[in-house]
C-alpha cells in the first residue's frame, strides 16, 4: 500500500490525511478480495524501516491502526475475516499490541479469507529470526543440518502456514519489492500500478486479478510441460 503521502501532498494536506484516506481502499480490498473467494490477503502495512519516520507520523499511524481495529473487528468477524499479523509485534505500543490481540482472538474460527497485516515486518528481519531459530536447533542437537529444506524455512517464517503468494500488487508507480516477502513471492506474479493507495478500489483489484489470470506460470518448466489447462 504505497503513495499516500504523495496522495496527501497533492491534495495540500499533511500526510496523516493520506493514511486516513488509506483505509477505505483496505476496506474495498478485502470486500473484493472475499467476494471473489481470495483465501488469504496481506498488506504490507508498516516496515522496520518506517520506524524511522518522523515520531508525529509513526504515532498517528499507530493510533490509526488502534482506532481502525476498533471500528472494523465487527464487520471484519461478522464477514468471515481472520485477522493474524506477521513482523516484530513485540515492538508495537501496548495499546496497538492489545487491540490487535482482541481482534485476532475475535476472529480466530473465521476461515472465509484470512487478512495479514504485515507490521513492523521486513522480509530480512523474519530471514535473520528463521536462520537464528534453526542455527539454535542444530548446536542444540534437536535438528540435523540434512533436515534443513524449504519445508523447515517455511515453518520458521513468521507466514508459517500460508500458502506463498499467488499475486503481489504495488501502487504509487514504484516497482521494487522494498524488503516484502522475499522468500515467499519466489514465484509471485507482479503488478504495479500508477493509482496511489487513497486511490485505490475494488475495480483495480479486479483488474489485477484479470491481468494474473492472463499470465502463463511456468515454475521454471517448458510450455509443453505444463498441464493443459
Ligand atoms: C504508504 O504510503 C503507507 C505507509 C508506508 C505506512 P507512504 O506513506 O509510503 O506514501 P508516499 O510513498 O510517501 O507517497
Ligand atoms: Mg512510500
Amino acid at each position: 500500500m504505497d503513495g499516500n503521502g504523495r496522495w496527501a501532498q497533492k491534495q495540500g494536506e499533511q500526510r496523516i490525511s493520506g493514511h486516513l484516506n488509506g483505509v477505505r481502499p483496505i476496506r474495498e480490498t478485502l470486500t473484493g478480495a472475499t467476494e471473489i473467494g481470495v483465501k488469504y490477503l496481506t498488506l504490507y502495512a508498516f516496515s522496520t524501516e518506517n520506524w524511522s519516520r518522523p515520531k508525529d507520523e509513526v504515532d498517528a499511524l499507530m493510533e490509526l491502526l488502534v482506532s481502525t481495529l476498533a471500528s472494523e473487528v465487527e464487520e471484519l468477524d461478522s464477514n468471515g475475516v481472520r485477522l493474524r499479523t506477521i513482523g516484530d509485534t513485540d515492538s508495537l505500543p501496548p495499546g496497538c499490541r492489545a487491540a490487535l490481540m482482541k481482534a485476532m482472538e475475535r476472529t480466530a474460527k473465521n476461515d472465509r479469507i484470512t487478512l495479514t497485516l504485515a507490521l513492523s515486518y521486513s522480509a530480512r528481519w523474519d530471514i535473520l529470526r528463521m536462520v537464528r531459530s534453526i542455527a539454535t536447533d542444530i548446536r542444540e542437537g534437536r535438528i540435523d543440518t540434512h533436515a534443513v529444506n524449504e519445508d523447515l524455512i517455511d515453518d520458521r517464517l513468521s507466514t508459517r502456514g500460508m500458502p506463498d503468494p499467488e499475486l503481489l500488487i504495488r501502487t504509487s508507480g514504484e516497482q521494487r519489492i522494498s524488503n516484502f516477502l522475499l522468500w515467499e513471492i519466489a514465484y509471485a506474479e507482479l503488478w504495479f500500478t500508477p493509482v496511489l493507495w487513497p486511490d485505490f478500489r475494488k475495480e483495480h483489484l479486479f483488474q489485477a486479478i484479470l491481468d494474473y489470470q492472463h499470465r502463463e506460470r511456468r515454475f521454471g518448466l517448458t510450455r509443453e510441460q505444463l498441464p493443459a489447462s
